[in-house]
């Protein structure tokens, strides 16, 4: 029988053009790359330059994500980010209207890390729904215009980034159907991810420091949280789906820290090879994070037609969620950046 459904028909991802590197940060900061990889894994991110912002690689990415779709309209723009060009409007209009894409809806999601699979979710609904036959939702964003300059541990973690993908109406029997969701919040614990500045909490309270802008975040407990949350989220989708764990292909989680990946693939029990890692590359991109893995692994063939792809995120809020889909086939753009994207050792591609 016949159900519609959102099916990924496009793919992108966007770097911007700065690099800096665990020694780049040792040089202004107190830290070294011997303490960034050991404890994160992180060995580079990208930032953007003076003048660009959300809306520029978000832009970039949606581009990528349209010509990988083969499309230059979509019917809604759904954009995640937690880094706005400004506070008031929505950077999606702004993209929206780059891209050529018309007077389409365009609307911000801001669930931090998360963003991106509560954007993906709600397009999907919009398709199912029959209140758009196609969308495209970005992940993108700047975080390093939000960092405190002199705090090590969040300008280790963070980079900035974009990735975007094309869905259109379709059938839930075809290749890349959004097959499920799995979405979830913890309002009561929003203290340990936050920018506690700039918004109408503390102007109504009239506080204004302005360090009170910067990102903060209490990074065992956000830790803890990620592993749980992640592989909750990861388990309980796949049981709604029948699919045994073992039968997942590849874990496209949030690239927060490789300690992090490491421990949600041991308490879900999956091999090394289903965790897709290019953290390394690119750092945090919090919203970017998923979509930016799932297109550099698209495109080296780590995720491949036919896999089995639980994507799952975790951030601020708190939030957290996990999508699945069978990867379809795609033609993916190589992501800009010095660097290529590396392949897992083994392979069980099953078409
Ligand atoms: N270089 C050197 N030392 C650093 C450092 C850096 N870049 N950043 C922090 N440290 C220090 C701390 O100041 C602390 O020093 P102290 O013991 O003298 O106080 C020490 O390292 C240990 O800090 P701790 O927080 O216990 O380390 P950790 O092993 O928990 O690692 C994080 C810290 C932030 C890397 C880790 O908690 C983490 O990854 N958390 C999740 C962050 C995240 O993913 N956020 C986004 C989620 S969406």
């Amino acid at each position: 029988m016949s159900e519609r459904a959102a099916v990924l028909t496009g793919l992108g991802g966007w770097l911007p053009p700065v690099r800096i590197t665990n020694d780049d940060l040792a040089r202004e900061l107190d830290t070294t790359d011997e303490w960034i990889t050991t404890r994160t894994g992180i060995r580079q991110r990208f930032v953007v330059p003076p003048g660009l912002s959300t809306s520029g690689v978000a832009v970039e990415a949606g581009r990528r994500a349209l010509a990988s779709a083969g499309t230059g309209s979509v019917d809604v723009l759904v954009l995640a980010t937690s880094t706005p060009d400004h506070p008031c409007p929505a950077t999606a209009p702004e993209v929206a209207a780059r891209l050529g894409l018309g007077e389409i809806p365009a609307f911000d999601v801001a669930a931090v890390c998360t963003g991106f699979v509560y954007a993906l979710a709600t397009a999907a609904g919009l398709i199912t729904a029959r209140i758009a036959g196609s969308a495209l939702v970005i992940g993108a964003d700047t975080f390093s215009t939000i960092l405190d300059p002199a705090d090590r541990t969040t300008r280790a973690i963070f980079g900035d980034g974009a990735g975007a993908v094309v869905l259109r109406a379709g059938d839930r029997s075809e290749q890349g159907a959004l097959l499920g969701f799995d979405l979830a919040s913890d309002g009561s614990q929003s203290e340990l991810i936050t920018v506690p500045g700039g918004g109408s909490e503390h102007r109504s309270r009239g506080l204004a420091e302005p360090a009170d802008s910067y990102f903060t975040m209490q990074g065992r407990s956000v830790f803890r949280n990620a592993v749980t949350r992640m592989s909750q989220s990861s388990r309980r989708l796949a049981e709604r789906l029948d699919w045994p764990l073992t039968s997942v292909d590849r874990l496209v989680a949030h690239q927060a820290n490789i300690r992090i990946l490491s421990a949600v693939g041991s308490e879900l029990g999956l091999r090394e090879e289903q965790l897709v890692v290019n953290l390394d590359r690119v750092g945090n991109t919090v919203a970017a994070s998923v979509p930016l893995a799932l297109a550099e692994a698209a495109h080296s063939g780590a995720v491949a037609p036919g896999h089995r792809v639980l994507l799952c995120g975790f951030g601020g809020g708190l939030t957290w969620g996990a999508a699945a889909l069978e990867f379809p086939r795609l033609t993916v753009a190589p992501p800009p950046g010095p660097v290529a994207p590396r392949a897992p050792a083994t392979d069980r591609a099953t078409a």
